[in-house]
């Protein structure tokens, strides 16, 4: 049982990993979503607000281009610490069965006092180990996303998926992403909260971070996001 669920989480993987294939569906093609919203006929039990929508929220949008300016350090940690910690065994984003399966690891590009580098967030200490250098070209960034290299640092979510899938089987892959989402949700809000801008990153070669960050057989390279101070140019 354990070995089936286990290759299914990475025969998915392995099929949705190779990033220049989306290319294929439709290498000339301009997409966009085909409405803003899904409709149904009008019902008379339909229901409208009675007030606008003030959201407690800022409005979060994707910010690809930051300032040269590096952002400080006490300022990427409390973006970090807001967006996921676990304190006392309770995390600040909710996680299947408790088990936490993601590990962020962080490339510090331009933040005032840190070492550049790749780094291990410890999510009960809330500290970051320093794992080694940044060499020139971040590999794993595809063309379209090389303005994450002038962000003040990149978070890079994984799914260490070992006791997920033994629990879960292949649904761990699922609960993995949707974790993913939860956090990467924080991250949006809180950069802005901090007066950082933020973008989610999907497009990135999977083989080439794996490799960097020397992942092991069961922990999956997943989601992205870059974070600097808003370029006011
Ligand atoms: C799962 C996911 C993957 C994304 N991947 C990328 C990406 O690789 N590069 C990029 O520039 N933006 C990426 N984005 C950001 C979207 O392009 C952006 O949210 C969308 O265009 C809406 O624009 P807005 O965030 O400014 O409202 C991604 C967003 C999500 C949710």
């Amino acid at each position: 049982m354990y070995l089936d669920e286990n290759k299914l989480v990475h025969l998915f993987h392995s099929n949705s990993s190779y990033y220049p294939a989306i290319g294929k569906h439709a290498p000339t093609k301009y997409y966009q979503a085909t409405s803003i919203s899904k409709n149904y006929p009008a019902h008379p039990f339909d229901l409208q607000p009675e007030t606008d929508c003030k959201t407690r929220f800022p409005s979060i949008g994707s910010i690809r281009e930051y300032s040269k300016c590096p952002m400080q350090k006490s300022t990427m940690f409390t973006i970090l610490q807001n967006s996921f910690c676990v304190r006392n065994a309770h995390s600040t984003t909710p996680s299947a069965g408790a088990l936490l399966p993601i590990e962020l690891y962080l490339v510090l590009l331009n933040v005032d006092q840190a070492e550049a580098g790749y780094y291990h967030y410890h999510r009960e200490m809330q500290s970051l180990t320093y794992i080694k250098e940044v060499h020139g070209d971040l590999p794993f960034l595809t063309p379209v996303n090389q303005f994450a290299k002038s962000a003040s640092f990149l978070i890079i979510m994984t799914g260490n998926l070992t006791s997920m899938i033994l629990k879960y089987g292949a649904r761990a892959y699922r609960y993995a992403l949707l974790e993913c989402g939860h956090i990467g949700q924080n991250v949006s809000l809180n950069s802005e909260l901090c007066d950082a801008g933020s973008c989610a990153i999907g497009g990135f070669h999977d083989d080439l971070l794996s490799e960097t960050l020397n992942l092991g057989p069961d922990e999956f390279p997943l989601y992205l996001y870059s974070v600097g101070i808003k370029s006011s140019e």
